[in-house]
């Protein structure tokens, strides 16, 4: 506990207290303990509007390390996971850190995040292949121009890009399209996009009503949220080709058997409420 009786480390400068972050609420329906009492107070309310928030989360985190492995496993070994969250159970770098040369660059613009994933690296002596940068993903220049990717990734070669449950996050005046079409235009033939959306489209009546008002709540936090369709989140793939299983709900792409992280999650329940999928960057 801290001065305030917060569980969380001291915050570092400029985080905003006030307001409940994504980032934080997301770590605290993980289980993990970088959050404060606005974000727990936010995820507590969450849980009583929509309450399989939390397995919904630890699912598409599950997907998010079945996906890593198959990029391994198609031989990429540089990852940038644009909106990486704050590290908990199965962060990239200790996935791919079994890859012959594996490099991985996190973004994110939360300061909690970023702080405790430059300790995390910094602990585990990862700096020298696995960087941070506190950046806006939806300013890809500033992505691509940071020090520490310019350090770490090779975009001459095939780099995985992981969006995974941040394009919710980007709505009103901005331009998913526009933001993905940036990326997809530095990476060399053969990089994925891989990505998880939450969606309402097959979900039953009453859970689509209950997320739909959550992300309602969304709204009065540091990070409004939008909902999509499989056909809005099927077109920001284009001029990539789609790697099997194409765009499936998030608990259809590859699933293992059993999940070696929260392997007690039933998937059932959960299954309609996120769009999947990755896609390859074809030959030019
Ligand atoms: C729900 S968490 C997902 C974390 C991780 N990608 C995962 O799926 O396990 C969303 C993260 O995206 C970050 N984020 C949202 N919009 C962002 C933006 N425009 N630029 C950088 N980070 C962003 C939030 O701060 C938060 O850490």
């Amino acid at each position: 506990m801290n001065a305030d009786g917060e569980r969380a480390p001291a915050a570092p400068d400029n985080v905003d207290l006030d307001r409940p972050s994504t980032a934080r609420i997301y770590d605290w329906y993980l289980g993990g303990t970088n959050n404060y009492a606005v974000d727990r107070h936010f995820g507590e309310q969450a849980g009583k509007q929509f309450p399989l928030i939390r397995p919904l989360a630890m699912s598409n985190r599950q997907w998010l390390g079945r996906v890593v492995r198959a990029a391994l496993a198609e031989g990429i070994t540089q990852f940038l996971d644009l909106g990486s969250g704050v590290p908990t159970a199965g962060n990239v770098h200790e996935i791919a850190r079994d890859g012959a040369d594996a490099r991985v660059v996190y973004v994110d613009y939360e300061p909690v995040a970023v702080a405790h994933s430059e300790l995390i690296l910094d602990q585990q002596n990862a700096t020298d292949w696995a960087g941070v940068v506190r950046a806006d993903f939806r300013q890809p220049d500033i992505v691509f121009e940071h020090e520490t990717t310019r350090r770490l990734l090779d975009f001459a070669k095939p780099v995985c890009v992981l969006m995974v449950s941040v394009l919710h996050f980007v709505g009103g005046a901005d331009n998913v399209p526009r933001v993905i079409d940036r990326y997809r235009r530095r990476l060399a033939p053969g990089s994925w996009l891989a990505a998880s959306h939450i969606t309402t489209d097959d979900a039953p009546a009453e859970g689509a009503a209950q997320i739909s008002a959550l992300a309602e709540s969304y709204r009065t936090t540091q990070n409004p949220a939008w909902l999509r369709d499989k056909a809005e989140f099927a077109s920001w793939f284009e001029g990539f080709t789609l790697v099997e299983p194409g765009i499936v709900h998030l608990t259809d792409w590859r699933p293992d058997e059993p999940e070696a992280l929260f392997p007690d999650l039933e998937p059932a329940a959960v299954r309609p409420f996120y769009w999947a999928a990755a896609g390859r960057v074809p030959q030019r």
